[in-house]
């Protein structure tokens, strides 16, 4: 099994860097010179300036896409269409109708197709997962996210929306175990340099998305790309209690109002956990925890959550 990566910035070194610790990195794809001759050398592996010269050079049955969210979809129609299964880093595409097309590409090349939602590896969400499907602490009603942190000036082609609240858009989703029917969001950008003489993105870069799910189940998602420090929690209201956690610190608390549980154990890095997950579900030719309808719904329903916040009114969905 041999793997490439295509994209070597801020996100894209640490897969290589994971792919050659598991021993499948054969090679990338970097646009920028100096990036390339660097990790050429660190790896002792081919780098490539464009996906097509990778793909006439060499065989790989794996790409996984680092780039910037508006070049996803046309590095991942090349790899699909080539018959190569491919991780896309989140989000999937820019837009849901290329979305589309990419999970119809998968299909009809016979390609696994995933998205980088390294939250899902992340043991604090898997943790709060097991206890819901064991029913320790009763029904799941309300899931409370927050992911905030001062803009790291990387992200200029996507708001804080399909940048950072698609991983929480997705964990709903998984944690609910059903689609939201309906979402309502508020959104705003100070870092605009138009709006405040910022040096910053031009898109939304504060929100917060109410999802809500049958039977007044609910989830709140708060991002944003203002607060100075950095905070990814997690907290589910049940029936019988309540589970929360730290994505960093990979801390779980689970209280049933009478004691408070803290598990202790390893600290595991979530990308170690996505790419080996990925690569064991190419190999064995099943499906990938994450799946591309995974990716095309929860892009989907960023869409409306952008639109909730442009129109001033609730978006009702059926996915
Ligand atoms: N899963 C996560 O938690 C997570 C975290 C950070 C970033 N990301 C995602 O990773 C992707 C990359 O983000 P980043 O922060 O590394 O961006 P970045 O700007 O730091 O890096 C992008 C790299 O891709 C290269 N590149 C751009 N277009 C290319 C092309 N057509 N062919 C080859 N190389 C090309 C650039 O030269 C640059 O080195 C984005 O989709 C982002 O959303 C995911």
């Amino acid at each position: 099994m041999k793997a490439a990566v295509v994209g070597t910035g801020s996100w894209g070194k640490h897969h290589l860097r994971v792919l050659n610790d598991l021993g499948y990195l054969d090679s990338f794809v970097e646009m920028n010179d100096e990036r390339r001759k660097l990790y050429e050398k660190k790896y002792s592996i081919k780098g490539f300036s464009n996906i097509n010269d990778l793909i006439k050079d060499h065989h790989v049955d794996i790409v996984n896409i680092c780039t910037p969210t508006i070049t996803h979809f046309e590095i991942a129609k090349t790899t699909l269409s080539n018959g190569i299964s491919t991780l896309v880093e989140k989000p999937l595409t820019y837009s849901s109708s290329q979305g589309e097309e990419l999970v119809n590409l998968a299909h009809d090349n016979n390609a696994a197709l995933t998205v980088g939602f390294v939250e899902r590896f992340n043991p604090v969400i898997i943790d709060i997962k097991n206890n819901l499907q064991k029913q320790t602490y009763g029904d799941p009603l309300l899931i409370e996210f927050q992911r905030e942190n001062r803009w790291a000036g990387v992200t200029k082609d996507i708001g804080v929306i399909l940048d950072s609240s698609v991983h929480d858009i997705d964990g709903a989703r998984w944690l609910f175990n059903e689609e939201p029917n309906v979402v309502f969001a508020r959104t705003g950008n100070v870092l605009n340099p138009k709006a405040s003489g910022f040096v910053g993105t031009d898109y939304e870069d504060f929100a917060t998305i109410v999802l809500g799910f049958k039977n007044g189940k609910t989830a709140i998602i708060i991002a944003n790309w203002v607060t100075p420090y950095k905070v990814r929690r997690i907290s589910v209201t049940c029936t019988d209690g309540n589970l929360s956690g730290d994505y960093m610190s990979q801390e779980i608390r689970l209280d049933d109002g009478n004691s408070v549980t803290i598990p202790t154990r390893k600290h595991e890095e979530p990308l170690v956990n996505e790419l080996t997950s990925f690569i064991n579900a190419v190999k064995s030719n099943s499906s990938p925890v994450v799946t591309g309808i995974d990716g095309l719904n929860t892009i989907k329903i960023a869409e409306a959550a952008i639109t909730s916040a442009k129109r001033g009114s609730p978006i009702y969905l059926d996915l």
